[in-house]
């Protein structure tokens, strides 16, 4: 069995459920900090376990965060968190819909700075394709269950993604890409 750190599951960094490893966890929280990233948008959000650790975040630093889930799974603890923060939010629709690309579009022209968009829903690659086109040289795109659900052949013809390779990004199920 593989050690704790890097055992998916649920972990709870702030109370709320978070369906990754820490390794996992630790892995998106370095590709904020490395890639100065300002604007985080979490495709599929279900418990709001990692928009509990963006929401307080968005509280303490130049920081936004946006979650869009169908059929999310939240209590009230992750609402309150979200409310303290007007940097902070969810959105309720289907990814794939014209209205949340639309939407999604809108918030990635607020900020210059880079932003990430991590696909956390029933279909990465498509999620992938859909949004990466969005972005900006510079931003990041990334996704959960590589080697799970896809493999790298599903995805390695995106354009003009650069995929990174990253000592943190070991042992984890995580794609990650930079737009180039
Ligand atoms: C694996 S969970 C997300 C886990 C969450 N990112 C976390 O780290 O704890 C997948 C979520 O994607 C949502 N979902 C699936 N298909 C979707 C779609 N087409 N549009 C929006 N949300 C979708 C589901 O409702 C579910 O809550």
């Amino acid at each position: 069995m593989k050690p704790f750190l890097f055992r998916n599951g649920a972990v709870h960094p702030f109370g709320i459920p978070l369906s990754h490893s820490w390794a996992a966890v630790g892995a998106i929280l370095m590709a904020i900090q490395e890639y100065k990233i300002r604007t985080f948008i979490e495709l599929g959000f279900e418990h709001g376990g990692l928009a509990s650790i963006m929401a307080v975040r968005s509280r303490l630093l130049l920081f936004a965060y946006v979650g869009v889930d169908t059929n999310p799974r939240t209590d009230s603890d992750v609402h309150e968190l979200m409310a303290d923060s007007s940097l902070a939010h969810f959105v309720f629709g289907d990814v794939f819909s014209v209205d949340i690309i639309d939407y999604v579009k809108r918030q990635l022209v607020f900020s210059n700075y880079p932003k990430m968009i991590y696909c956390d829903n029933g279909d990465k690659p498509k999620e992938l394709r859909t949004y990466a086109p969005l972005l900006s040289p510079g931003d990041l795109i990334g996704a959960h269950d590589l080697d799970h659900e896809y493999t790298y052949d599903d995805i390695k013809d995106i354009p003009d993604l650069e995929r990174i390779e990253a000592e943190w990004l070991e042992d984890t199920r995580i794609v990650l890409f930079r737009k180039v």
